[in-house]
């Protein structure tokens, strides 16, 4: 279908002038706060802070008459200060198979809640509130959107294994609920009166729950005679600006405190620019914010830096690490949610440990909190991976080079763009078309004006082995005479207003909009059917999908964004599912995509909007940045925190959304940039065209290099990603992760570790001349990955980095893969041969891990993958399939397929050999070859300092052993 260009309304014209003026006019400017509430303006979010204000000052009177409260202790020391007016009903506490069910009830409210505290296999607790009879139906189905199998299939424990033991403890009734599962115990410690729960891993407290006395829970009641809306502040209709919020179930939110016990630091709970390890929130301390984590995704574009103010995406699952154990929270709620978190460091008190106190609190549906017990990461990321889905397996192009801007202007454009990438051998997999490529912003339509050819341009970018990805947002504009807006409005696809008739309409980039209802399952199909080879005019399937504004953005609406009172399938409020609305779009386009081939392929599709479960679906980037050192700097602890936090497949717009780089920005963006997950670069159409060439000599060199390491490890990368899939560790890791006991590095975030083995310390400053300090961490040494110069562990060692090099590090002890052969895109290097890096540690060993599968499709599920583990010890380096490749008909054809692709160089580096070893001995389908060593010596060291030493590096050359097999190299 071609679309007339006179379609253009007048009115979309205009709007979006207006609207482009606006955003122009805070170009380089801070957010406009105004725009967006404070914990303060948000009715019940003030409720719950003042009620932790007022239980505060209880547990500091005691003997206060009107809640209950008690002092008990823990057998190693932690208190428990419980003030609380919640309680247990007596005698209804029952343990029913894996489930402990309580009623407990406010001492001045006769409204019981039921509360089921169960234990996952792995020791995870789950704790859920709500209430027993409610007035109406709260919103109880956010786990159906976020868990694995929709929540209908965890893995509860065995009741067998799992006791309940009843005794009074310090005079409080307590109900110990004992979970043994191997050689870890697992206990839930609850007392009745107050209602407290206090979670014992081996006998050690670490997380406690209402011991602050902070568990608060409104229950629905019937709406108070007009004038007197009840003594609950805001309950019934708030006022933001010119928004008037009118709740037509009243005040209905909970919250509770859950404190980590023992634990001085928390992390996660994206998408905020603060530093990685999260800051107090109730003012105090230096640099303290005075505002809780907000967690409701929205359109802030030029976001504040160093503010837990809530941006587009969010996910609320928050680790808490001490140099002993790893555990974690997830709380499942797809309303508006706001995180305090404050601490209280007792260093050195007799039996005093440290508490970081988190207040948890939303403003609907029903309480559902999973607690993760660790001990290690690796297990927290393992309870996890149990309630929720993991990453799954990308697309490798998506892995490459994306090159953005809004806009490329038209098809010529798009294809000079593309040869200049060629003309200056710079690898790109990806270019993308924002909002102009449509006419007047009618998404799933072409200008044909500027774009004469779209399916010509596909198919001549096809042949370079790159692809196109085109923006479609989730606003459709009201217009009788588009397709998708009229098929959505004859069948009831839009939001509707408040009080349910008629659809919502308000504006975005087109104008006048409705919006799709992506909760509704035969919106969220049609939506993604559009995405059909048959729908999408002129789409081919090298066609892929950005879903942007998903937050949703609404010009015109309270915070930019929608009215709560709107009413989404179901008959529920936008309020009930606001954070959903980004991720329902996500897996509407997933689905489209997959269904659009007869053979599933792997969608791609970029999203601005997240929440718990988008990691399912594709990757996301942070939104509008701007070209300074501040944002590249905070790009990095953004995005630990999204890996943290399970979205790892992110990335920020390489070298600033608004505002020009100069060359030194740009080049060290790029050189960042290659080691986000999702690396790409995208710009404001107000700037000016800073492509990796604009600048000339050198910059273009350094930018080369940049993109081009990128491609080197994509095979790393994509080990990396099968890692992610299988067991939910972060692609990208703060330090402490790797360096669980190191306390120094616990808030570290100008350097982290992609995957185990390397460590990539940013420059994130201006000014080469400014010495950067890199701490490196472990016992193994660390040798720079491209000079081959190795540092010994503990100690800190001074750079000074010209712009032609950066700090990249590979951990002693690592094997890495790479194809080193320069291609144009990934599309090309499918059929190179690799090289490994064998960096040994003091012990001289080393091991790694390569995956390699067919990068689009789902053979790899029926065994169509390659999986090496590879070991080195001595001077042996021995390659053996992993144990989950299984000898399927599947995997035989993807060997088979795979048949010629070899190691043409190991290089053995950090392993110091007599000099004449000339030859090194191959053994391989039961034959024996030898192959020639060559050696040398690192080169450069641009360390200032001059603890570095040159460490050999033996080059076994041409080994031509198949990747696929096993076979052992030695000298
Ligand atoms: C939003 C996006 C930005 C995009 C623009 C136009 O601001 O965040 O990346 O270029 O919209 O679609």
């Amino acid at each position: 279908m071609k679309l007339n260009n006179s379609l253009r309304t007048r009115t979309s014209t205009l709007f979006y002038l207006a609207a482009t003026a606006s955003l122009l006019a805070k170009v380089g400017q801070a957010v406009n706060h105004a725009n967006f509430k404070t914990c303060e303006q948000s009715a019940f979010a003030r409720r719950h802070r003042l009620f932790a204000d007022t239980m505060a000052k209880k547990v500091a009177e005691p003997n206060s008459k009107n809640t209950k409260s008690s002092s008990s202790s823990s057998a190693d020391g932690s208190t428990h200060p419980a003030s609380s007016p919640y309680s247990v009903i007596d005698s209804s506490v029952h343990l029913d198979g894996h489930t402990v069910t309580a009623s407990v009830q406010h001492e001045q409210a006769q409204v019981p809640l039921h509360f089921e505290i169960a234990f996952l296999k792995s020791g995870t607790v789950r704790v859920r509130v709500q209430e027993v009879d409610p007035l109406v139906p709260r919103y109880s189905e956010a786990h159906k959107h976020i868990l694995r199998d929709e929540g209908s299939s965890l893995p509860y424990a065995s009741p067998d294994d799992i006791k309940m033991a009843t005794e009074a403890v310090n005079g409080l009734v307590t109900h110990t609920v004992s979970y043994v599962n191997g050689s870890s115990a697992f206990s839930v410690r609850m007392t009745e009166n107050p209602w407290t729960l206090e979670y014992l891993v081996n006998g050690k407290p670490t997380m406690q729950l209402n011991t602050s006395g902070l568990f608060h829970f409104e229950h629905l009641r019937q709406k108070p005679a007009d004038g007197d809306l009840d003594n609950v502040d805001g309950g019934w209709e708030e006022t933001f600006k010119n928004w008037t919020d009118h709740k037509r179930r009243g005040p209905e939110s909970f919250g509770l405190d859950i404190n980590f016990y023992g634990f001085e630091h928390v992390y996660g709970i994206p998408e905020h620019t603060s530093p990685l390890s999260l800051k107090d929130t109730r003012g105090g301390g230096e640099g303290a914010y005075d505002q809780p984590y907000r967690i409701y995704n929205l359109d802030v574009f030029n976001y504040q830096l160093d503010s837990p103010m809530a941006i587009y995406g969010s996910l609320p699952f928050m680790l808490a690490h001490n140099a002993e154990a790893t555990v974690g929270v997830f709380w499942v709620n797809s309303s508006e949610t706001w995180v305090d978190v404050t601490r209280k460091l007792n260093r050195g008190g007799f039996k005093q440990q440290s508490v970081v106190n988190t207040h948890w609190f939303s403003e609907s549906g029903t309480m559902d909190v999973f607690l993760l017990p660790g001990p290690s990461t690796a297990d927290v990321y393992r309870q996890y991976s149990e309630i929720s889905e993991q990453t799954p397996m990308p697309r490798e192009f998506a892995l490459g080079y994306h090159q953005c801007r809004w806009n490329y202007e038209d098809q010529e454009d798009v294809l000079a763009v593309s040869a200049k990438f060629h003309e200056h051998s710079i690898p790109y997999d990806v270019i993308w078309l924002d909002v102009e490529y449509t006419v007047g912003k009618r998404y799933f339509t072409w200008d044909y004006d500027k774009f004469p050819n779209p399916l010509g341009m596909q198919q001549e970018l096809a042949r370079n082995g790159h692809k196109l990805v085109t923006i479609s947002d989730p606003h459709i504009m009201v217009d009788n005479d588009y397709r998708i807006w009229k098929e959505g409005n004859e069948n009831g696809y839009f939001i509707k207003n408040i009080g349910g008739l008629g659809n919502y309409e308000a504006s975005c980039w087109p104008g006048v909009s409705s919006w799709v209802d992506f909760l509704d399952p035969a919106a969220s199909k049609w939506m993604g059917a559009q995405y059909g080879l048959d729908k999408f005019p002129e789409s081919t399937t090298d066609m892929f999908v950005w879903n942007d504004m998903n937050e949703p953005a609404v010009f015109d609406g309270p915070e930019h964004t929608m009215d709560k009172a709107l009413i989404q399938h179901g008959g529920w409020e936008h309020r009930d599912v606001h954070n959903l609305y980004g991720m329902t779009q996500q897996r509407s386009t997933f689905e489209g995509l997959l269904a659009r081939e007869p053979v599933a392929m792997r969608p791609f599709l970029l999203s601005r909007s997240f929440y718990a479960g988008s990691q399912r679906y594709g990757a996301i980037w942070t939104g509008d940045n701007t070209a300074s050192w501040g944002y590249l700097r905070a790009s990095i602890p953004m995005l630990l925190s999204n890996n943290i936090a399970g979205m790892h497949f992110s990335g920020a717009d390489v070298g600033g959304f608004f505002g020009n780089p100069d060359p030194e920005l740009l080049t060290r963006w790029f050189q960042l940039g290659a080691w986000y997950p999702f690396f790409r670069g995208h710009a404001h159409f107000n700037t000016e065209r800073r492509e990796p060439w604009i600048f000339g000599e050198p910059y273009v060199s350094y930018i080369r290099n940049a993109i081009r390491e990128r491609y080197r490890l994509l095979p790393h990368w994509y080990t990396l990603f099968r890692e992610a899939s299988l067991t939910g560790m972060p692609l990208i890791r703060p330090m402490w992760m790797e360096f669980p006991a190191e306390p120094d590095l616990f808030a570290e975030q100008d350097t982290f570790m992609v995957g185990s083995s390397i460590m990539v310390a940013a420059i994130t400053k201006p000014d080469t001349s400014i010495p950067v300090d890199v701490l490196f961490p472990g016992e193994e040494p660390w040798y720079d990955m491209h000079t081959h110069v190795a540092y010994p562990a503990q100690l800190t060692t001074q750079f000074v980095v010209d712009l032609a090099n950066t700090l990249v590090f590979a951990r002693g002890g690592s094997i890495i893969p790479t194809r080193e052969q320069q291609r144009q895109s990934s599309a090309y290097m499918k059929s190179d041969p690799f090289t490994l890096y064998v960096y040994v540690d003091q012990a001289g060993f080393a091991a790694g891990k390569l995956y390699i599968d067919d990068g689009e499709t789902y053979d790899y599920q029926s065994g169509a993958f390659i999986e090496r583990e590879l070991t080195f010890l001595g001077s042996k380096l021995i390659s053996r399939a992993s144990p989950l490749t299984k000898n399927t008909s599947a995997h035989q054809t993807f060997v088979q397929k795979m048949s010629g692709i070899n190691v043409e160089r190991v290089a053995v580096v950090g392993l110091a050999i007599a000099h004449n070893v000339a030859e090194a001995v191959v053994v391989e389908n039961g034959t024996t070859r030898t192959v020639n060593v060559s050696h040398s010596h690192s080169s450069k060291i641009v360390a200032t300092d001059t603890v570095s030493n040159n460490s050999p590096c033996i080059v076994i050359c041409n080994p031509a052993v198949f990747i696929g097999g096993d076979w052992e190299i030695s000298f």
